[in-house]
Formats: C-alpha cells, structure tokens, sequence
C-alpha cells in the first residue's frame, strides 16, 4: 500500500465516488465456489499462484504465501489496497495451487492456462472460472481434451472447472504459449498480444483522429489508454512540435507492446507510465490525445470515457486542450461541457466523431 503511494497511486475523493469499475465480477464469485461448497480447500501449505486476479476476503487466509497476477492498473491498485501481494507478470514455479479467471478472449485465456499448468508443482491443483457468454465452457472443453478429466460447477452464467497437473504436461500447453504471444499487426509493423485493444487492426476511430494530429499539438503531451501506442506514433511522425510524450496505458501487456512499437524521436522526450488514466495523478499537459475505452468486463459504459474527460480536464495544464474520438453515439457532450470551457467538433466520419476541449 505504501508503496502503491510512493508511485502516485492516490485517486482523489471526488474520483473514487464516480469510479467507473468495478472490482469484483460474478465469474469470481464462481471461481470460489468449489471452495466455499467444501468440494475443495485452500492448501494449509505451499504457495499460491492467481492469474487476472481480483480482491476476494476469501483468499486472504493464503497471506503472503498467495501471488496475485493482474496487468490491469487499476484492478492491480485494488489487490494492493486490499493487501494482497500483487505483481503485473506472473514469476515462479512450484506453486501447490493455481487459480485462474480466463479472458474473454480465447486465446489469452488458453495462453494463460498454459501458463499456470507450467508453474504447478505435479500434483498442483488447477482451478479456472469464466463466464459461459464468453466462451468459457468451449476454452474449459479445451482444457479437459489436453488434460483429461475435470470436476466442474456452474453458477451466476459462469463456469468453473478443477484437475490435478499431471507429473508431464501435455503437448498442448506449447501451442496455447505461441498463440497468446505477441504477434504482427497487418500492415503496421508493430506488434500486441491477441485481446489487447486493436491487436488485430487498426482502429476506424484512432485512424480518424490520428488525421487531426498537426503542428498545433506541441509542448508536453499525454496519450490517455495508449494502448499499443498507434497514437504515440502518428503524434510523433505528424507533431514537430511536440516536447514530450508521455503513453498512459492500464493494460501491463498493451504497453509493453508500445515500448517494442513505439521508436524515440530526437527532441522528444518519451515515457511509458502504467497508470489508470481515470484515477492516477498526472500532469500538467498541454495536449492530451485520447482514444478513451468504452468497455469494462461485457458491454460498453460511457462512464469509462467520462471518467477519462474528468481526468484529462484534471491533468491539462491552463489553456490545455483534449483531442478525442468516440463512437458517435457515445453521449459525452454534456461532460465534456461541463469541464471544459469550449469544445467543438473537429471530424466526423464511419460513425465516429474527433472532438477538441479547450480548458
Ligand atoms: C480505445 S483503446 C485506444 C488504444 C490506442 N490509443 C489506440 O488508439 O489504438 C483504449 C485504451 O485504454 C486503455 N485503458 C482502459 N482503462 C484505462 C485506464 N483506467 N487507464 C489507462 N488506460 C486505460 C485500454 O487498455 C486501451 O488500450
């Protein structure tokens, strides 16, 4: 927690209270349920390994023997407050337990199973959740195939599933490894991991706002959800006057990608800060660029993008000025408004619109 502190960690009253997401989801209640239906217990010895890990009172009889994995900032945030230890990449091997919510996206989670199936002791127990409308039972079916036989629960529209690792692995895990890696992305020559925002394209709406990038974004400048820093490289090939660029990125995995995609300009200085835009001190800018997301968990929620706008508004330095996109439909005129002194739209265009504030 102190060390959470030490690195600007602190989200003022007035942003906790609107905070846009949410820190525990059905498909962890489902995780637990072996455990809390005496199916299962929490091994008295040995150590523990949770990959996508959320806060659960449940766990924290495992104590520092427990490594929470989360490469979300803010969901990281919320393990530390709470107390657990808590890292973005998962380290070690020889865990006796490893606990697993998957991806929605398949081979994220496969790559993932992979991963915790490789840090078991033999005989570790493995156990998965996720929920059942976005694939969890076709990626569990997956993971009995490879492993053999596995017990499982459904509740709350999610799925869970239970094994022991067996002395070898199976010749499965190799392939799940490949296909979860980073990877090409077409006609770009950068590279994200499958799942990550745009890994497989770029993006309608970041195309259209990376053609209002010019001369007039220049001094200190921010890329709020960078991602695997698309923006961060059309501000640095169509922005002379830019000083510095800072990409703030909550995903751990998009922004490494950025730091593999993302080549320094002379003159520019260039950083990489993982941080949850919506909550994180930062700041002063003159420019802030921002795609902003629209999703937490299933479904899309503008009180994402809000809270990115009330952030950006916070961050900008006097007469600082935010370039966004949004999907049209996306209601963040009255935010926006609200905020800023003067906004106008810029662009609109395939269902898109680039909207510039002006402090
Ligand atoms: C719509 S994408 C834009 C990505 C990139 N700028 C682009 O244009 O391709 C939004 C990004 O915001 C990131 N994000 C979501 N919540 C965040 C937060 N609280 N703080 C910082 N980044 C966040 C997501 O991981 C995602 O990469």
């Amino acid at each position: 927690m102190a060390a959470a502190r030490a690195r600007g960690n602190r989200m003022d009253k007035r942003a906790a209270a609107r905070y846009p997401y949410a820190m525990s989801s059905p498909e962890l209640a489902t995780l637990l349920l072996p455990f809390a239906s005496g199916a299962l217990r929490l091994p008295e010895t040995g150590r523990a390994l949770f990959l996508r890990a959320e806060p659960a009172a449940e766990l924290a009889a495992l104590g520092g023997r427990l490594l929470c994995v989360q490469g979300f900032r803010p969901t990281f945030a919320a393990l530390e407050a709470a107390g657990f230890a808590a890292a973005p990449e998962a380290s070690g091997e020889g865990y006796d337990l490893a606990l697993v919510l998957l991806s929605k996206h398949k081979a994220a989670a496969l790559g993932d199973l992979a991963d915790a199936l490789g840090r078991l002791a033999p005989g570790g127990l493995l156990v998965a959740a996720g929920r059942g409308d976005t694939g969890a039972q076709a990626i569990l079916k997956k993971l009995r195939a490879a492993c053999g036989e596995a017990a499982e629960l459904s509740k709350n529209h999610c799925r869970v599933a239970w094994l022991r690792s067996a002395e070898t692995l199976p010749p499965e895990l190799a392939a799940w490894t490949a296909d979860a890696a980073p990877r090409a992305v077409a006609a770009t020559g950068a590279v994200a991991a499958p799942g990550a925002f745009g890994w497989d394209k770029i993006d309608a709406g970041s195309r259209l706002l990376a053609e209002s990038l010019d001369a007039r974004i220049k001094g200190r400048v921010a890329d709020f959800g960078a991602g695997w820093g698309y923006l961060g490289r059309e501000i640095l090939a169509r922005c002379p006057n830019v000083r510095s660029l800072d990409l703030i990125e909550a995903d751990h995995a998009a922004l490494e990608a950025a730091k593999r995609n993302v080549a320094p300009r002379e003159g520019v200085a260039l950083d990489f800060l993982w941080r949850d835009a919506a909550a994180d001190r930062l700041g002063p800018y003159a420019w802030i660029v921002s795609n902003p997301p629209f999703h937490a968990g299933k479904g899309g929620d503008p009180e994402i993008g809000r809270a990115f706008i009330r952030a950006a508004r916070r961050a900008l330095a006097p007469r600082g000025r935010l370039l966004m996109v949004a999907n049209r439909h996306l209601p963040y005129e009255a935010t926006l408004t609200q905020a800023f002194r003067a906004v106008r739209v810029l662009a609109e265009a395939s269902g898109f619109k680039v909207i510039e504030a002006e402090t």
